[in-house]
This record gives structure tokens, sequence and C-alpha cells, in this order.
């Protein structure tokens, strides 16, 4: 399989670089800096390197560093900004600090005529983040782009197949950054860009299979889509060896814990455990109503339920961890031995003691995610899940959390999420659910007062969930909802819409 190497030294878009080569359809791995030596970038036949950024200064000692035969490899290499720096030490040249010459953002870019910038105009507007550049090139080395205040922007020995860019190609403020990707991975190293998701699931596979055959691993399931496409991928590898532990804490959508069971046992044929803790959470929770208890409680619970299972089943080798790229920059960058803190498993506690642990999703984003899923078969459902808050209903319930209205809860939503499923896709919101309220209020049902139950629907439009827009739902599919709800849970008088923006609000209430 063809691959790019994406050398780390420390930069905050390593994945990004990683993530925008395989949206050409080559595989790219990435290595800390230091963690590979040349002979074995040979030796595994890498088709390029790329240079990732870093925060530090070349010249500095103790920066991050790689060997220098690395260059000598006669593989092509692409520097990005400390990586482009970092090429030009290693070769001669010269890096410093210029005052007052540091640039950051959008900044104009004159290119000049070469392979790696075939099809970018002469001027167009790059991504500039840095403090240092390179005040001489190294001999051989011919400039190919400037800024006002760079002389260096882009720069290259083109015969030895070394190119360097001080600026980022892989975000998506650097015009045509795409354009000079594509030119270094088709053209200078020849890729064929023929890697799919399809060929990410055969090596993971494979790598799994030799990695922990004979070891016995143990995975917690939440229902959502990370820790689904892990199972189903470490089970292609190690089949019944892998035990999977679904903690059932009853705060999942109507049927959910059903949708979970079936697939995962019933269509995957897997070693599943539900554990059914219905009634140990409810405990736990009653009488509670602060939100943030409720989480504490609710991730607490968790951990203690999963633990009581794994003992159980004896000694595990393995911890598997349906971790991907998001939580890693969450949970201490960089560090492979992190057990997951996410809230949607709570942190695992320490005492629990596993030799190994397997994340094969720890390089993927959301959507490559999804795309795995697929891949594997896991049903539309649970791939496309939207996102859902790991202690679950709990904190779409504003008050006490209780059978009947977790259930009254439940009811609503199936019906909110029914109706919006009707809506051709691309017309759906990001995101949409009920909220039971503690507020009650007076309706009339037939010929008698109701005293009933609020419930309010959220719906928004997001790119990130960081902000959002509330959805401009048709009044229709709010009309039916609000007649649906009223009429078929009994308990609920009235029905409500959220039209608040995060900011200022949050998507969630609790
Ligand atoms: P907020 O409410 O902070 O939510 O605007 C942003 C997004 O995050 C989801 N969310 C969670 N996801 N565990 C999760 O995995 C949690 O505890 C959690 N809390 C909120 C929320 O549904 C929304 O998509």
């Amino acid at each position: 399989m063809e691959k790019i190497l994406v050398l780390d030294f420390g930069g905050q878009y390593s994945q990004l670089i990683a993530r925008r080569v395989r949206e050409h359809q080559v595989y790219a791995e990435i290595r800390p800096c230091d963690g590979i030596t040349a002979r074995e970038i040979k030796e595994t036949g890498y088709k390029g390197i790329i240079f990732t950024g870093g925060p530090n200064s070349v010249y500095e000692s103790g920066s991050p560093k790689c060997d220098p035969a690395v260059l000598a490899l006669g593989i092509p290499v692409l520097g990005i900004c400390y990586g482009a720096q970092l090429m030009a030490y290693l070769c001669g040249g010269e890096v410093s600090a210029a005052s007052g010459a540091s640039e950051y953002g959008r900044t104009p870019l004159m290119t000049a005529d070469c392979r790696l910038f075939a099809g970018v105009p002469e001027e167009s507007i790059c991504w500039m983040s840095h403090t240092d550049q390179v005040t001489r090139l190294p001999e051989g080395f011919l400039a190919l782009a400037r800024t006002e205040k760079c002389e260096n922007a882009a720069f290259a020995d083109e015969g030895r197949g070394l190119y360097a860019l001080q600026f980022h190609p892989e975000v998506t403020h650097t015009e045509y950054g795409r354009q000079m990707l594509e030119n270094f991975l088709l053209d200078i190293c020849g890729c064929s860009c023929d890697w799919q998701t399809d060929s990410f699931v055969k090596a993971s596979i494979e790598k799994y299979r030799k990695e922990l055959a004979g070891k016995r691993v143990l995975l917690a399931l939440s229902g959502g889509v990370d820790s689904a496409v892990a199972a189903v991928l470490l089970h292609r590898a190690v089949g019944q060896n892998l035990t999977c532990v679904f903690v059932d804490h009853g705060l999942l959508r109507k049927n959910e814990g059903d949708l979970v069971e079936t697939a995962f046992k019933e269509k995957f044929g897997m070693n599943l455990i539900r554990v059914d803790a219905r009634e140990r959470f409810l405990r736990k929770l009653q009488g509670v109503t602060e939100p943030e208890r409720k989480r504490k409680i609710i991730g607490e619970e968790f951990i203690r339920v999963f633990e009581e299972e794994a003992k159980k089943l004896g000694s595990i080798e393995v911890l598997a961890q349906g971790t991907i790229y998001p939580d890693v920059i969450e949970s201490g960058k960089g560090d492979s031995a992190v057990i997951k803190s996410h809230h949607n498993v709570g942190g695992l506690p320490e005492r629990m003691s596993f030799s190994e642990i397997a994340e094969p999703l720890r390089e993927l984003f959301k959507d490559e995610v999804r795309k795995v899923g697929t891949a594997l078969g896991i049903p539309d459902e649970l791939v496309y899940r939207q996102p859902f808050p790991g202690p679950g209903l709990a904190v779409r319930i504003i008050g006490a959390v209780t059978a009947e209205r977790v259930k009254l809860l439940q009811d609503a939503d199936a019906i909110f999420r029914e109706e919006v499923d009707r809506l051709p896709v691309d017309e759906r919101p990001d995101q949409y659910f009920a909220v039971l309220t503690d507020l009650k209020s007076v309706g009339v049902k037939g010929d008698a007062r109701a005293y009933g139950s609020t419930v309010v629907l959220r719906a928004v439009d997001t790119e990130d969930f960081m902000t959002a827009q509330w959805s401009r739902l048709p009044f229709s599919v709010l009309e039916e909802v609000s007649g649906r709800i009223t009429g078929e849970v009994p308990g609920i008088s009235r029905v409500v819409y959220d039209i608040t923006a995060k900011p200022p609000a949050t998507v969630e209430w609790e």
C-alpha cells in the first residue's frame, strides 16, 4: 500500500495534514519526529515525507529534530512551517527570528512557476503563522515564493525532491493549498491515489490480527459511533477474543439499547454483554436535580459497573477504546498510554490494569470514522447517529430523573425524530431532540382540564457544535410534532420550540 509519512514536530496541524493527504486518497501515517530512523523509512517504502510545523525555533537547544539522513534517502520531502525551517537548517541554511517579520493569518503570496505550484496563480492568498524564517537558503535551493515580509516563503532543491513551504497548505485559508498538496503527492511523489476507506479497514484488521494474536480484548460499547466502529473493526481482527461490555443505564433514546444489542450480537455475532443497570442508575440519581451532579454520578457509576463486569471476565490484557482524533487532543496529545478521559466513558480507573491499549481510530476524524463504519457494514442508524451526551437523557430531563419521566421524554423525543426524519436528508437539522422541563402548565384534553408537563423541541444547524443556529424547521413539521406529542404522550400538555442560538445558549439544556 502506498504511504506518506507525516513526521510530527509537535505542530497543531499534524493530524490535519494527514487528513488532507487521505483526502487525496493516499494513506498517511503520522510518527513522532524522533520515533523513526532513516533506515526504517527506507525499508517501509514511503512514497513521500511531510515535515509538520511545530512551536519551537530550530536553533533552540532541544528543539525537535529528525535524523538528517532522512533528507538524503531520495524520497521527496515537503517541509511545512517549522518543517521548512528545519529542512533549511539541516541542509546548511540560516534561520532567524527577523524582528518585525512575523506574519499571522491570511497573507498575499507570489509564486514562481514550478512543479509544486502547477495550477496555482502567480498571486494568491496563503495562511502564515510564524516568527522565525529562513534568511539564507542552503546551497542548491531556490526561492519559489515570497510574501511582503518573507523572501523565502517557499523554496526547493527540485533535483533532490526537497520542497519547503513557510505557510500552511493544509488549512483552507490557503486558497491553493489543496492544489499544492496534490502536486506534491501526484506529480512529485508519484502516488497513484487509489487508497480508499476499504484499504484502511483491511490494513487495520491485518495489523491487529498480528498484534493482538492470542490476547483477550475488552471494549466498553456506548452505543455511539466511535466505540461501535472500533468494536466491529477489532472483532474482524480478533473474533471471539473480543468481549464488548454495553452498560445499559436506561438513559438512552427509545429502543436504542435494543438496537445496539441486535446490531452487535445478531448481525455481527459479537461477544456482547449487555448489563442491565437501569435500576441501579435510577437509584443513584434519585432526587438529584443539579446537572453537574447528574453527570458525575453517571460517570462514576458507569465505571463501577464496567469494572465489576471486567472482574467477572478474569484477566484481560488489552483494553480497546473508540478514541478518535478530537479526543486525543482533549485528553493529552501524543501519549498513547492515556486512557480516554472523555465524558462518554467517564475515564476508566487506574486500578484496572491492562498491559495494552488498542485504539484503531485514533488518527481519524469523525467523518472518516463514519466512512469506516459504513465500509464495515454497520447500520446507518448507528453510523449517522447524532451526537448524544454520555449522561444520556438525564441531562435532557430538567429536575429529578425518574423511570416515568425518562419514558415520557423517550416517547416525545421519538415522535419528534420520526417526524423530522420524514424530511429529505439535506433538510434535516444537524441535531434535534426533545427536552423535558420541570414546568407544568394548564391544558384541556377533551372536556377535562389537564395539568401536564412541558416539552421543549430543540433543533440546531451547526458545522462544529461550538456555535449553532436554531433550525428553521417548517411550521408544518412543528405542528405535526406538537399535535402528536400532546395527543399520544399522556402527561404532556404543552410543546414549545427553542429559538436560542449557541452562544448564548448551549445546545443541550443541562
Ligand atoms: P453543548 O450543550 O455544550 O453541546 O452546546 C455541544 C455538543 O456536545 C454534545 N454533548 C455531549 N457529547 N458527552 C458527549 O459526547 C457529553 O457529556 C456531552 N454534552 C453535550 C451535545 O449533544 C452537542 O452536540
